[in-house]
């Protein structure tokens, strides 16, 4: 690793500069421990035009790794590439934070973590949105005892497609998309920050004959490859013994189906929206059945995507655990490969990894007051 120019500020080149970048572009002027350092892309036109906008420079892939300026690789390709780019990163001795998920299995991801743990460094992964005031609150209420003891959680997320709205979705519908692999990070990682590892899964998966084509962008129109399976229904049984039901589809055109709620003794959770920061919490109890939102009770406030990388940041500078960490990132892999497993296999299939539920976010934390 490069050293640093100032204690505790760590130096971002950004690998990967599609749609969701600009996210995390948007935030980093609210994180002072991240200074953005250098972009690159195999596509290098693309990397330089995107660092012009953002002053710094735009440059290959091989040129950001070789950089002296750069402590932290942000691996934003698309899921077939997350193994390979963090690999790379580590082996070049950076850090890495990617977007989910983690790679596209856990053969392929335990290789990266070894490397980490043997080489010093760390890595982090999305979702980092259940860093938000959203998840955080409901995690907090939860441990509140709000609704008594939670007994089971259902989630029901549902899209017709996302090619509908993404310019180049045919990532989507290869091995390391899906629903599964794209929506499920968001809920399971939520459920883990809930309830605690999940030690066992069931599940069945299906696929329709619908025609996929590109909807927008220069591609309109083009046919996609479907060689994922794109309506999927699990059974999550946690350690501490809660039931989780998550059906995740890109099959759906309509639905009334709630997104996601906690069931315990004396009441429900209404969750909201793990792709998001902070929306709020609803819940209704045995005492009084009509809904009523909870006040914030914890959570980076005004949060968006980068805070994980924030939170890397800041957990390097103090000597403690990240809290979007690769572990964790790992463990949703995993479960996530166990309920491909299950539905392919018509089986339960067990879950080996274990993983601590990441440290609470104290309400209102905000890292430019770290
Ligand atoms: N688009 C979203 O709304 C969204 C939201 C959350 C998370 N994500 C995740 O972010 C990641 C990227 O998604 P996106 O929508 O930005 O995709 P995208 O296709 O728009 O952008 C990906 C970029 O990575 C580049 N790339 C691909 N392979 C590479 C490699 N080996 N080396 C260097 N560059 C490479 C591509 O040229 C492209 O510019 C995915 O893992 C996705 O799941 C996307």
């Amino acid at each position: 690793m490069g050293s640093t120019v100032n204690e505790g500020v760590l130096r971002v080149g950004v690998v990967g500069v599609g749609v969701i970048s600009q996210q995390y572009f948007e935030h980093f002027p609210a994180l002072p421990g991240l200074e953005l350092a250098a972009v690159a892309d195999l596509d290098v036109a693309r990397a330089q035009a995107v660092g012009a906008e953002q002053g710094v420079r735009g440059t290959s892939v091989d040129d950001l790794l070789a950089a002296d300026d750069v402590d932290v690789v942000l691996n934003l390709t698309i899921p077939a590439a997350h193994a390979d780019v963090a690999t790379r990163a580590l082996t070049a001795g950076k850090h890495v934070y990617g977007e989910k998920p983690l790679a596209m299995s856990t053969a392929e991801a335990a290789p990266v973590l070894d490397l980490a743990r043997r080489s010093g460094l760390r890595v982090g992964s999305a979702p980092d949105t259940v860093l938000g005031t959203g998840i955080q609150t409901a995690r907090a209420a939860l441990d509140d005892g709000v609704i008594g003891t939670p007994v089971g959680a259902a989630v029901a997320w549902s899209a017709p497609g996302h090619e509908r709205w993404h310019p180049a979705p045919a990532f989507y519908y290869q091995p390391g998309g899906g629903p599964l692999l794209d929506m499920g990070p968001y809920y399971l990682t939520s459920l883990v920050t809930f309830f605690g590892p999940v030690v066992r899964v069931s599940g069945s998966a299906t696929r329709s004959t619908r025609e996929r084509t590109v909807a927008t962008g220069p591609n309109a129109g083009t046919p996609i490859p479907v060689d994922v399976d794109t309506h999927v229904a699990a059974v999550l049984e946690h350690e501490n013994g809660v039931i989780s039901t998550v059906t995740v589809s890109f099959e759906v055109w309509a639905t009334r189906a709630p997104l996601f709620e906690v069931y315990g003794t004396s009441g429900t959770l209404d969750v909201p929206d793990p792709n998001r920061f902070s929306e709020p919490v609803s819940v209704a109890t045995a005492q009084d059945p009509t809904w009523n939102g909870l006040p914030t009770s914890a959570g980076y406030a005004d949060a968006g995507r980068g805070y994980g990388l924030a939170d890397m940041a800041h957990a390097i500078a103090t000597d403690r655990p990240h809290r979007a960490s690769g572990d964790l990132a790992f463990h949703v892999l995993e479960v996530m490969e166990a309920v491909a497993t299950a539905a392919r296999d018509h089986v339960v299939v067990p879950v080996t990894s274990r993983v601590d539920r990441p440290a609470t976010v104290p309400h209102g934390a905000r890292p430019a007051t770290w």
